[in-house]
């Protein structure tokens, strides 16, 4: 037997779809959702984010703006760059693209994001609100997460989640908004001894640590939800995950392929809290 393929593709399309209605009633109240995407520097991959999200701005028919800025731009010019966006009206979510030159403090600048703003969920404060369960803008990849377990109809509640990977990014949210959806949950990490008999107990596994193929199918429980937020680039250039996807293919009862698993989610989520967003403007 061989897991179901779960296509972010085509839950992304259907997402972006649901959301036009929203949209359109939106503008016709005269608020065009508003996304201005900042980058610092050429980075190639960001090029690629960045565009990508633009592209999916204007498929929703938001209003965007993206910011290209010089690598030597200073902190303080960054700050003011901010600032200025945080305080324009027709700007509903402020995204500055990740990672940031070496002398500007990732985390001065992830504050100084209005938290009203902060679509990418990355603020202290947003950060604080999905701990304690309060309304916040969410981090796109983990929500996108969510998504893809409830629309394929693997609800985590009741489930063991296995979570690979403590990032602030990734591995932390996720684990916060399984356990939101009443998962019990196992965070693994760089230090965890027995990763693989953990792995090997989740009914639903995420990975994301960013090392190639780590997951081989004794990690994996037959019939396992497993879902790979790893993109990496190989030497032969291609993508894959942190999945080693062949491998798993037939004791996964679901996964998601990389590309076109989680990460078409990160983008249409991003465009659903620029959409909350704007929305929370309306008088
Ligand atoms: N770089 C890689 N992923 C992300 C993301 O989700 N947000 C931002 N701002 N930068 C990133």
């Amino acid at each position: 037997m061989s897991a179901q393929i779960i296509s972010g593709k085509s839950i992304s399309d259907t997402i972006r779809e649901e959301m036009r209605d929203e949209v359109d009633q939106l503008k016709q109240a005269g608020i065009t959702p508003g996304l201005v995407v900042i980058l610092v520097g050429e980075d190639p991959a960001s090029q690629v984010y960045v565009r990508n999200k633009a592209k999916a701005c204007e498929q929703l028919g938001y209003y965007s703006e993206v910011v290209r800025v010089p690598a030597e731009t200073t902190q303080d010019e960054l700050l003011e760059l901010i600032k200025r966006y945080n305080e324009q009206a027709n700007i509903h979510g402020i995204l500055v693209q990740l990672p940031l030159p070496k002398h500007i403090e990732e985390k001065a600048i992830i504050d100084a994001i209005a938290v009203e703003k902060d679509v990418d969920g990355f603020h202290p404060e947003s950060v604080g609100n999905l701990m304690i369960g309060d309304d916040a803008l969410l981090p796109c990849t983990p929500s996108g997460v969510i998504e893809l377990l409830k629309r394929t109809g693997n609800h985590p509640a009741g489930k063991h989640a296995v979570v690979i990977g403590r990032s602030n990014i990734v591995g932390k949210p996720v684990a916060m908004l399984l356990l939101r959806e009443n998962a019990t949950v196992t965070i693994c990490h760089s230090r965890t001894p027995n990763i693989a008999e953990l792995a090997r107990q989740a009914d639903i596994l995420v990975v994301g640590v960013g090392v190639p193929k780590l997951v081989k199918k004794d990690w994996v429980k037959p019939g396992a939800v497993v879902i790979d937020v790893g993109v990496n680039r190989l030497p032969d250039g291609k993508l894959c995950g942190d999945v080693d996807y062949e491998d798993v293919l037939d004791v996964a009862g679901w996964i998601t392929p990389v590309p076109g698993g989680v990460g078409p989610m990160t983008i249409t989520m991003l465009m659903a809290n620029t959409l909350k967003s704007a929305k929370r403007t309306q008088a």
